[in-house]
C-alpha cells in the first residue's frame, strides 16, 4: 500500500505519574477523543517507560489505572481505541531489543531530554533512561502507526523514530517493512501555561499546586485557583497583538477560549477594557462548568476500578492482535530462527 491510501493509524502514549492537569487534557486527551472519530486508534499507559526512573511498586497499578481514566473521562471511546497498558503487549519490549541493535549512540547521545532528566550525575541514570527513546520508537514502529499525536518536546524523539525506521528497511533490505510515522504537534500557542509563571508550561512537576488545574480538583478549588492566578494590572485588549509581552494575560484569555470554544478574538472582543476583577470569575465559571462533567466521570471510574481494569485487558488483547504479527514479520526479517523454515 502506497503512504497516501495507507488507513490513518494513531498511537499515542501517556506516563504514569502523577495526576494530570488541565494541560494534559487540551494537549493530549481531548485529541485523542478527536482523533479516534477518524482514525484507528491505540492509546497507551507508559509504564515501561515509567521504570526508566524509580516508581513506588505498590502505586504503578493505580497510577496507570488514573491516566486509562482520565482518557475515557475525556471521551476515549474504548470501542474505537484500544486503551491499554504498554506493558500488558510484550511485543514493545521485544521489539524495543531488536531496535536497540539498530540505533546507534550517537543518535541516542543527542536526545535534549535524557540530558534534561539525567541531570548532572549521568553516570547514574539506568540504561533505560538512555535508551528510552528506542523503547518509543518500539511502541510506534510495532504498530505501524502513520501519526503521532505528542507534545512539542517530543518531536526529537519522533524523528529519532523515523531515523530508526528507514535504518531498519534498509539494513535489512525491506524497504517498506516499517512505515515512517509523521508526529501531530501542536503550536506552542494552544499550550496551557502554569497559573504562577505565564512563561512556564503547566506541569506536574511544579512544587506550587496553585500552578495547576488538576482534573480532579473541586469546583470551588478550580475557581480559588483562578482567582489567585497571577496577573497584571492592565485591562484587556481588544486586539490579540497587544497582548504580547503580557504572558499571563494572554494564556488566561487562550484558556477562555479553550474553555468556552471560541477564538481568543472573540474573546477579547467581549472582555476588551474590562480588567481582572471581571474576567477571572468569568474564566473561574467556564472553566469549572467545562470541566465537571469530566472530573465526575473520573471520580465515577476511580471508584470502580474493575470497570477500568476490564478496558485494559481488553485493549491490551486488541492492541496485540496488531502488534504481535508485526513482531513476528520483523523477526523473521532480521533471520532469527523459526521451527519448520529451514526446508
Ligand atoms: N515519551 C512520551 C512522553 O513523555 C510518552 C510516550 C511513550 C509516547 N511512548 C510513546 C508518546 C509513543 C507517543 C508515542 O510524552
Amino acid at each position: 500500500m502506497t503512504e497516501t491510501t495507507r488507513p490513518m493509524r494513531v498511537l499515542s502514549g501517556v506516563q504514569p505519574s502523577g495526576a494530570l492537569h488541565l494541560g494534559n487534557y487540551l494537549g493530549a486527551l481531548t485529541k485523542f477523543a478527536r482523533l479516534q472519530e477518524s482514525a484507528e486508534c491505540f492509546f497507551f499507559v507508559a509504564d515501561l517507560h515509567a521504570i526508566t526512573v524509580p516508581q513506588d511498586p505498590s502505586k504503578l497499578a493505580g497510577q496507570t489505572r488514573e491516566i486509562a481514566a482520565a482518557m475515557l473521562a475525556a471521551g476515549v471511546d474504548p470501542l474505537r481505541a484500544a486503551v491499554f497498558p504498554q506493558s500488558a503487549v510484550r511485543a514493545h519490549a521485544e521489539l524495543a531489543w531488536l531496535l536497540n541493535c539498530t540505533a546507534r549512540l550517537g543518535w541516542l547521545d543527542r536526545m535534549t531530554q535524557f540530558k534534561e532528566k539525567s541531570g548532572k550525575d549521568k553516570e547514574r541514570a539506568s540504561v533505560g533512561l538512555y535508551s528510552y527513546p528506542v523503547l518509543q520508537a518500539a511502541d510506534i514502529l510495532v504498530y505501524r502507526a502513520t501519526h503521532v499525536p505528542v507534545g512539542e518536546d517530543q518531536k526529537q524523539h519522533l524523528e529519532l523514530t523515523r531515523d530508526i525506521a528507514a535504518k531498519f528497511n534498509t539494513d535489512f533490505k525491506a524497504p517498506d517493512h516499517f512505515i515512517l510515522p509523521e508526529p501531530l504537534i501542536e503550536g506552542p500557542g494552544a499550550r496551557v501555561m502554569s497559573l504562577r509563571d505565564g512563561r512556564a508550561k503547566m506541569s506536574k512537576s511544579d512544587p506550587s499546586d496553585q500552578s495547576r488545574i488538576n482534573l480532579t480538583d473541586s469546583r470551588d478549588v478550580i475557581i480559588q485557583k483562578i482567582k489567585r492566578a497571577r496577573t497584571d494590572p492592565e485591562v484587556l485588549p481588544d486586539r490579540l497583538e497587544a497582548l504580547a509581552g503580557r504572558a499571563e494575560a494572554d494564556n488566561l484569555v487562550g484558556l477562555y477560549a479553550a474553555m468556552s470554544g471560541e477564538t481568543k478574538a472573540e474573546v477579547l472582543h467581549r472582555f476588551a477594557g474590562q480588567g481582572f476583577g471581571v474576567f477571572k470569575p468569568a474564566l473561574a465559571e467556564v472553566t469549572a462548568d467545562r470541566l465537571a462533567p469530566v472530573s465526575a466521570q473520573l471520580n465515577r471510574l476511580l471508584a470502580e476500578p474493575d470497570e477500568i481494569d476490564r478496558v485494559l485487558q481488553e485493549g491490551a488483547e486488541r492492541a496485540a492482535a496488531v502488534a504481535e504479527p508485526v513482531l513476528a514479520e520483523t523477526k523473521r526479517v532480521v533471520g532469527f530462527w523459526r521451527a519448520g523454515a529451514g526446508t
